[in-house]
């Protein structure tokens, strides 16, 4: 069963090589409209989104965000930023404290399930921009790496402490080369939809899991030798190299920011 709004979500694959024609701003605007139909926690928009249209920023990024030089080509930039600050200075702007006093209630400062909340949020609303993007034959791809570089970017936005920025999106027209225009594959759901419990999965679901993928990548070894490549490299292309140390450390920089009493 294919309508057509699981046709845009079908067919859609991460664009990073752009045609130079900008984005309209109706098209902007249509996108940015939708993303802010997202479902949001108690309809509290625990995020904002910075535009990135300084050249000079963009530049920047595609160097801070693990030298991705198509970030700079992007005809749009997309900050997607999960934040409690906004309500959390409009709650103090109605004087909570005082209120709190008066009921014998203990205020609080926003902690690690707002954070993870607003993150969700954020998430939502980008997932949302993706589509709606998508369905207007605009590509796009998520940046990851803006976990990277705590300290630059928070001054780079001007961020405040109850932020945090936890993916950045960039957009543009397809610049189609038919070959490359593949769709990417996924695991088969039995290994990732489970009923009712959790399950860890085994050796033996491990190397079916992959078996499509590491046939064709190593025909010269046994599936399960093959299956043991690919997650090795995998290992050391993501999970050791410098990037993800360097991501982990700054998402704790931001983490303990937000938890930090000091911090403005
Ligand atoms: C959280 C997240 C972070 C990502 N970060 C990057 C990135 O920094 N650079 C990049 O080129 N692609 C990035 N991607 C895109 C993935 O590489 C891509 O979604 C994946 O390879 C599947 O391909 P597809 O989107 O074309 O289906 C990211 C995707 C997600 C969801």
């Amino acid at each position: 069963m294919l309508n057509e709004t699981l046709k845009v979500i079908e067919n859609r694959r991460s664009i990073r090589k752009y045609a130079t024609t900008p984005l309209t701003a109706e098209e902007k605007q249509a996108i940015l409209h939708a993303t802010l139909r997202a479902p949001t926690a108690g309809n509290m928009m625990l995020y904002s989104i910075i535009e990135v249209e300084d050249p000079a920023l963009k530049a920047r990024l595609a160097v801070t965000c693990d030298d991705q030089p198509f970030i700079a080509t992007a005809p749009w930039v997309l900050l997607f930023v999960a934040d409690y600050q906004r309500y959390f200075d409009f709650y103090n702007f109605s004087n909570v404290e005082s209120a709190c006093k008066e009921k014998g209630i203990t205020p609080r400062q926003p902690g690690d399930g707002d954070l993870l909340l607003a993150s969700c949020d954020a998430l939502i609303a980008a997932q949302t921009a993706v589509i709606a993007a998508e369905s207007l034959g605009i590509g796009s791809c998520y940046i990851g790496d803006i976990l990277e570089n705590a300290e630059l970017h928070r001054e780079m936005f001007n961020l405040p402490r109850y932020t945090l920025p936890i993916t950045l999106l960039v957009f543009g027209r397809p610049f189609v080369v038919k070959e490359e225009n593949r769709l990417t594959s996924r695991f088969d759901p039995q290994y990732v939809v489970f009923k009712d419990k959790y399950r860890r999965l085994s050796s033996e679901d491990f190397v079916k899991m992959v078996e499509p993928t590491a046939a064709h990548a190593y025909p010269q070894l046994s599936l399960e030798e093959a299956a043991k490549t690919l997650a090795r490299n995998n290992y050391f292309r993501k999970f050791v190299a410098d990037f993800s140390i360097e991501m982990n450390r700054s998402s704790r920089e931001w983490i303990d920011a937000w938890n930090n009493s000091s911090a403005k």
